[in-house]
């Protein structure tokens, strides 16, 4: 059976919860197409909002991030039960601006995703490499590392189940996107992981995503690789290109 695409906007850190409720309004026409699965990867201010704004359309709601314990005493941090009841099917992990910036390594990035299926919650994880690896050619090792460590312990039942997002960091909103070959190259890897860890069939079945720079010009020639089964889309996911991408196909 064929793969659904899914096309995820990660709005990072924009959008006050009143700015998140008039982007709603001005995609809700754009962004309907049933051969795709859409979501809107929030700022946790804007969950609740962003929730109530899409209900009855065809958009699902993702949080940015989430922390690995229950409850208690974690300031500022956001417990998997809160995003599942407050609505959230997704949740990113490991997105690279939280692996550099706030220091997350793969062993925490583990817990999170065992976490997240714990509570019903779809992982969109994210792995990536940096121009110098890409330019020393350790690009498919490294991915690969990030894969095994990010998913220890995690079942094939689970992983048939959730997202990978292939983001090469010096994509990442700079404009310079990979080429689709590029970007088919390791999303193929990716899978010919997935085929080794676990099982063709759960290879066969893990959505993959490419995000980078991923725009309305763009995202026809990506999203026609076989391997690439949708995009994680950062600046383009704020405007009126995200309808455009959503509906890629027609
Ligand atoms: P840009 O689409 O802005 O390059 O961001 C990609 C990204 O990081 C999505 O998670």
């Amino acid at each position: 059976m064929a793969r659904k695409k899914i096309i995820a906007g990660n709005w990072k850190m924009n959008k006050t919860p009143s700015e998140a409720k008039a982007l709603v309004e001005l995609l809700a026409p754009l962004v309907q197409n049933d051969d795709v699965d859409v979501v809107y990867c929030v700022p946790a201010i804007d969950i609740v909002p962003v929730v109530e704004s899409v209900k009855g359309s065809n958009v699902a709601v993702g949080a940015e991030n989430m922390y690995v314990e229950e409850s208690g005493a974690y300031t500022g941090e956001i417990a998997p039960a809160m995003l599942v009841d407050a609505g959230v099917k997704y949740v990113i992990i490991g997105h690279s601006e939280r692996r550099e910036y706030f220091k997350e390594d793969d062993a925490f990035l583990n817990k999170k995703v065992l976490k997240a299926f714990e509570h019903g919650l779809t992982p969109i994880l994210c792995c990536g490499e940096t121009l110098e690896q890409r330019e020393s050619g350790v690009t498919l090792d490294w991915i690969r590392l990030q894969i095994k460590s990010d998913m220890q312990g995690v079942t094939a039942e689970q992983a048939a189940s959730m997202v990978i997002a292939y983001e090469p960091i010096w994509a990442i909103g700079t404009g310079k996107t990979a080429t689709a070959d590029q970007a088919e190259e390791v999303c193929k890897a990716i899978r010919e992981c997935i085929a080794e860890i676990y099982d063709t069939d759960t290879a066969e079945k893990i959505r993959i995503q490419y995000g980078g720079s991923m725009n309305a010009g763009n995202c026809k020639e990506l999203l026609a690789k076989p391997d690439i089964d949708g995009g994680l889309i950062g600046g383009a996911s704020l405007k009126a290109d995200f309808g455009e991408i959503v509906n890629y196909n027609k």
